[in-house]
Formats: C-alpha cells, structure tokens, sequence
C-alpha cells in the first residue's frame, strides 16, 4: 500500500482540515507531516465547529490513527490546548493520536524569538504567525533543539536549561522586552502531559502499516507557495510544504507515495506579508474576505484575497506531482456576475507563464473572464446540478492545468461536497 497526499496548492487555508476529514473515512491512519501550530485547519459537522492546529484532521472518526510526523514541531502547551477541547467532547484523544519521539518542541523561548525578530525586521516582516515557529525549525537544523523523544530522558531538565540559556544569550542582539519564565512551569506541565501519549518510532510505524496492506493519507499543513525552498522566499514558513515534505516528515520514501491530491480555493487568499499577484484591493477584494470569511484560524487576521492564479496553480501541481485537483469555496463566488482568473503574468513589459524567482518582480496578471453562474450551491449536492457557467469554470482549469477535478466543496460543512464520479 502507499501513502495518498493532501496538501495545499496555494498560501494555505485552502480547506485541508475540511477535505481530510472528508477523507479520513477511507483511511486508516492520517499523518500530519510538517508544520505545527501555525495551522489552523476547520471542520465542520452536525453544526458543530473545530479549528485543530498540531492535531490530524482524522481525529474525529472512529478507527482511525492519527500520526503526528517527524517532521512537524509541537508546542506542548497548544498541544494541551488542544487536547483538553477534544477530551471535552468526549474524543479519546490517547487512544486516537500517536506522536513521533523525533518531532521537535517548540520553547516558550522560540516563542520570544520568533517576535524579537519579526519586531526587528520592522516593515519586512514575513508575518510570521509568532508560535515559534522558524526558531523552532532553525535549531533542528542547526542541531540544538530538543525533541519529543527527549522528554523521557533523566536530564531533559537539564538540556531544556542549556537551550534556555543559548536563546537568552541570542536575544541579546535585539531590543526586545521578554519575560523568559513567564510560561516554563505550565510548559513543564504539558510535557508531563505529552508524556501520557503513546510517543513512537514514527517511520517504522508508517511502513508497517503500509506492509500490513493498510491506507495512509498524509496531510499536508501551510501550502506550497510557503515551501521553505519553492514559495516566495523569504515570505515563507520554515518547512516543506510540498510533496517531498511526507517522505522527510514521515519516514518514507518515495516509492511510498501515491496519488497526491492538490487542493485549492477557486480564488486566492494569503495571510502575513510578501508577494501576491493577483491581491484586490478594492471592493471586490472586500467582498472575497466578507462572503469566504477569510480571517485566519490561528490568528484571526483579515486575510489577503485576490482572484485564481493559474501561473501560481500550474507552478504547485508540477513541484508536487498532483493527480486530482480538489477545488474549495467556489461557493463564495456565487453572487458574482464576472470572475476572472490569471493566465499569464506581464513581468518587465515581457507575458510569461512562469513564477519568477524575483519575490519584488512587477507583475503584471492577464486576466481572462468569465460570465458568473449567479445561482447558490452551497445546497447542491449533484454534479448534474451544477450550472453551466460553473462548469465552465471548471474545465477550463482543468484544461489548462492537465489534472482533473476530482472533488467540489461547496460549503464548510463535510456534507457540502461533491465527489466526482469518474470518467
Ligand atoms: P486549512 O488551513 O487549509 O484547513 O483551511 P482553514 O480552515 O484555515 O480555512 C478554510 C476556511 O474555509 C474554514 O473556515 C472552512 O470552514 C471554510 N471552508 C472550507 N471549505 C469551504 C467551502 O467549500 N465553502 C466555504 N464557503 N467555506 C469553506
Ligand atoms: P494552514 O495549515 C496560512 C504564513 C504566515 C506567514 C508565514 C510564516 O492553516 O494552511 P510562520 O508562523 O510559519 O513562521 O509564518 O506563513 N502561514 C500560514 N498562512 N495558513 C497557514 O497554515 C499558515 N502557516 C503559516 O501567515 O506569512
Ligand atoms: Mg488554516
């Protein structure tokens, strides 16, 4: 058996929590394989709502074994967080949720750090989501962090005090008002916490799962055009975003990979600062942000919104190698008369279909435009009843993109989605 991929086509907040818990029926185990509580992924279902940020999204099915990977970095406290708001409604969440003994913490001073430089770096700023992230993953890299598997050794006291004390001496070149010991005991806490879960050999868990002839979905967190190498450097997170990122995260190799789905919104949306081609600033862009409710989940920031990018969106598919499109909130443009989509970019006066490598490049999007379908789907629970303008939209990504679309969502709730048969 091998490992199917879900992941973010676009700068996250595409519906990955939506379309995993959608999946995860299907799936025996779900992993979660980079990132960490800078995500915020929503479900919804019997009218009720849940944002997780370190958690898989499968955790509310019954059967299913949800991984935390290698590759993603926990912050206990939000871990604990997290979980308590589970365990109140009754999710065995010991039972459901298996952690990596090699994913890595994320301190209360990589918390500090992660806003020390952000303040630093004044307008330039990435926008990061301050949890620690990027501090987090440069100490993995750097090789000082401490991770999961740690907890269990007789002197974590002692290394959680080394790395302390290297993060004190690194804030020192900023200007910047701390408190370092403001949340150490409750940290301490949801260590003692962490360690009533079953901590695992993540990568030999994966591949003896995939040898007993059972389904792995991975789920990707962030999107690709924040991938650490390929989105618009430096405006990106720390880690990889994109397909290659399940094999690192997890522990398998990519033989292991199977079919990888893309998801994207059927328009554009980023939170933080950097480049967007396609960004509105009217009131179309307005009113994106007001009918998509795009504030962030992690952070409630307005986000950025703007129309479809197809230079963007062929860029995505190629670095993950997709083979089914999975379209989000097409929903929201149903009272739209006109939507348009970027199909070239203008860059220097010269039409191109590539995504520059210059992150301040001038680009100039080539719309095309379509006649909206001005009807609601958010009820439509049919492939045969969607309107033609709509499906107008469709192929025509379809086409251009080479990958088929295999799912439509048309609303927040798991049961506004549309499968598409095969043809
Ligand atoms: P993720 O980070 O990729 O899991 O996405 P987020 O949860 O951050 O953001 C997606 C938002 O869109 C959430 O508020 C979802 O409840 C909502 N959503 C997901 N799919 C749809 C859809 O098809 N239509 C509408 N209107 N909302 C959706
Ligand atoms: P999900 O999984 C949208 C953005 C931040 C910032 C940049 C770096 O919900 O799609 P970081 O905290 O990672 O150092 O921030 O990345 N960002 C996200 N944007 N969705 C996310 O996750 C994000 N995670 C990080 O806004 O621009
Ligand atoms: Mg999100």
């Amino acid at each position: 058996m091998k490992v199917d991929v879900v992941l973010g086509l676009q700068w996250g907040d595409e519906g990955k929590g939506k379309i995993v818990d959608v999946l995860a029926n299907g799936y025996p185990v779900i992993a979660r394989f980079q990132g960490g509580p800078n995500a915020g992924h929503s479900l919804q279902f019997e009218d009720k709502k849940f944002v997780l940020h370190t958690i898989p999204s499968g955790v509310f099915r019954k059967n299913t074994q949800n991984i935390i990977g290698n590759g993603v970095v926990i912050d206990p406290l939000t871990f604990l967080d997290e979980c308590r708001k589970l365990e109140e409604i009754g999710v065995p969440v010991k039972e459901r949720i298996l952690i990596s003994k090699k994913a890595h913490l994320i301190l209360p001073s990589h918390r500090i750090i992660d806003a020390a430089s952000e303040q630093a770096k004044g307008a330039s700023k990435i926008g990061s989501t301050l949890k620690g992230i990027g501090p987090a993953y440069m100490d993995k890299t750097g090789r000082n962090g401490l991770r999961v598997g740690d907890i269990l050794s007789g002197n974590f006291a002692e290394r959680f005090q080394n790395l302390k004390n290297k993060h004190v001496s690194f804030l020192k070149q900023f200007d910047y008002n701390y408190n370092i010991d403001e949340n150490e005991s409750a940290w301490m806490d949801a260590i003692e916490y962490l360690k009533g879960f079953n901590l695992i050999d993540g990568e030999y868990y994966i591949n003896n799962v995939l040898n007993e002839a059972k389904r792995v979905l991975a789920e990707g967190a962030q999107g690709s055009l924040l991938d650490v190498d390929f989105g618009s450097y430096p405006f990106v997170t720390s880690s990889t975003t994109t397909c290659a990122g399940a094999c690192i995260g997890l522990g398998i190799a990519p033989r292991h990979i199977g079919k990888v789905s893309g998801i994207f919104k059927a328009y554009c949306t980023r939170v933080g600062s950097g480049p967007f081609p396609t960004e509105l600033f009217d009131e179309t862009g307005e009113k994106l942000r007001e009918v998509g409710a795009e504030f962030g989940a992690t952070t409630g920031r307005p986000r950025r919104t703007g129309w479809l990018d197809m230079v963007a969106l062929k860029y995505a598919v190629m670095i993950n190698g997709v083979d089914n499109l999975i379209m989000m909130k097409a929903d929201v443009l149903d009272a739209f008369d006109t939507v348009k989509i970027a199909v070239k970019y203008k860059v220097n006066g010269e039409l191109t279909d590539s995504f520059p490598y210059d992150t301040f490049a001038q680009i100039e999007p080539v719309y095309k435009e379509f006649k909206g379908w001005k009807r609601d789907l958010t009820k439509v629970t049919k492939e045969e009843d969607l309107p033609f303008e709509f499906m107008n939209y469709v192929r025509f990504i379809e086409k251009e993109v080479g990958v088929p679309i295999k799912i439509i969502s048309l609303g927040p709730d798991r049961s506004q989605t549309i499968v598409r048969s095969e043809e």
